[in-house]
Parts: C-alpha cells; structure tokens; sequence
C-alpha cells in the first residue's frame, strides 16, 4: 500500500509493534524441550491480546499463527509436535493484521549451545537487511535491493535464496511490488516516498533455492544448508526509512 494519511501511519505503527513484541516474546521463551506448536500458541495468545490476528492463518488457512522453520526448513514451517533441540537454529515469522492493517517481520536465532558458523550466519544476514534499509529513500530504484543483497551475501561467503522475496505490504500478506533478491538490470522500476514493503534476505551457507515439503508449506534448502532470514515492514520517504516492526 502507500500511505494516504497520518492515521495510516499509525495504525502501520501499531500492529508493527504489536508482531515486533510478540516475536520477541516468542524468541525470549523458546527453550529445548518445547514443541513449535507450544511457541506458536504463545505467539497466538499475545496476538490476540493485542486485538491482532495472524495474516497467513485469516488469509491462507496457513495451519498456525506463526512460522516456524527449524535448521534446513528455510520459511513458512507449520509449528507442531517437533521438539526444539539445544542448538537448533530457529526462524520465526509473524505476519498479523489490525482493523484492516498487516505488518511482517522476521528473525533466525540460534537455541543455545551456540556454534560460531551459525551464529555468523544469523549475524550477516540481519547486517544485510538493515544495509539494505538504510540505503532506501524516495526515487532509488527498486533492483537496488537485490544488488545489495547479493553483494553483502558474497562478501559473507553466503548464498542468496533466489525465489524467495520481499514484497509490498500494509493492507494484505503481499502486495505489489514483489522485490526479488537478486540484480535485475531491465528491471527499471522505482521506489515513491509512501510505500510500504517488507526486506527480507534469506542467505544459506548452500543452496540458492528451496524446495516444498510434502505438508504443502514447508520450504526447505534441497542440500540441507543451513539458511537464515531478518525481516522489517518499512515506509519509504524523502529520507530514511520508518522501520514499523519495532516492539
Ligand atoms: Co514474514
Ligand atoms: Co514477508
């Protein structure tokens, strides 16, 4: 969407605070031991205290509040009965609406003990994304982002996760424009102050794709490389951007 009045920007900073909030939460109480689906139902209860509610669950019957993709799943993995393990590298994705606003974030971590490869990993990659953000603005073309990404992903020694991309946001889960994470020269479009999109790089220590999983959701890397994903909801302007999804 691209913002028409203050009071859009308001309610953006709203429900961008309340997933920011319940991802942290989520984060702050993942523990080995616990199941996905006991981290998500956490995640679903601080949603709906906030009067949220989960955008791929309402908009896609997605099958839990929240994403959770372990190791080798790389995104939109359906919390359940899988114990999360000392050491598990973990992404959580959390995508809700509020009186008719959506605001997506995202973040890997790693469950302790932690190991330097994977902690680095996770480490790169949210250094990728707020390199990408801070050099947005009014007027910047759009296949920026995905030079930067693959720029910041060969400098790490990484690889970029080629189809999966960031995307316009605010009134639905993915709106135009969706933003590829790799260069495209003929691309000639442009970023106006007002719009909302998502960046989110997924960069993995293999592959550059992923493949789906039998449950019909779950993305995996099809070597079993390790890959980690950050994710901000911003509004571009004449200036830096406004992050949203800050608790
Ligand atoms: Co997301
Ligand atoms: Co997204």
């Amino acid at each position: 969407m691209t913002i028409g009045s203050q009071k859009d920007v308001e309610a953006l900073q709203e429900i961008g605070r309340i997933v920011a909030f319940t991802l942290n939460e989520m984060k702050r109480q993942a523990v080995a031991g616990m199941t996905t689906k006991e981290l998500d139902e956490l995640g679903g209860r601080i949603l709906h205290r906030h009067g949220a509610q989960s955008s791929p669950m309402k908009s896609f019957q997605f099958p839990g509040h929240t994403c959770i993709s372990v190791n080798d799943e790389v995104a939109h993995g359906i919390p359940g009965s899988r114990v999360l393990q000392p050491g598990d590298l973990i992404n959580i994705d959390v995508c809700a609406e509020k009186d008719g606003y959506v605001a997506d974030t995202g973040h890997s971590f790693q469950l302790a003990p932690y190991s330097e490869p994977v902690l680095r990993l996770c480490h790169h990659t949210h250094q990728t994304m707020m390199k990408v953000i801070g050099s947005l603005r009014h007027g910047v073309k759009i296949n920026e982002i995905g030079k930067i990404i693959q720029q910041e992903a060969k400098r790490g020694g990484y690889s970029v996760i080629s189809d999966l991309c960031s995307h316009g946001v605010g009134r639905a889960v993915h709106e135009w424009p969706q933003i590829p994470p790799v260069y495209n020269k003929h691309d000639p479009r442009t970023l106006k102050a007002g719009l909302v999109v998502t960046i989110e790089p997924f960069l993995s220590t293999g592959a550059d794709y992923v493949v789906e999983q039998a449950d019909g959701w779950t993305l995996r890397t099809p070597d079993r490389s390790f890959a980690a994903q950050h994710e901000h909801t911003i509004i571009i302007t004449k200036d830096k951007p406004i992050i949203l999804t800050v608790a």
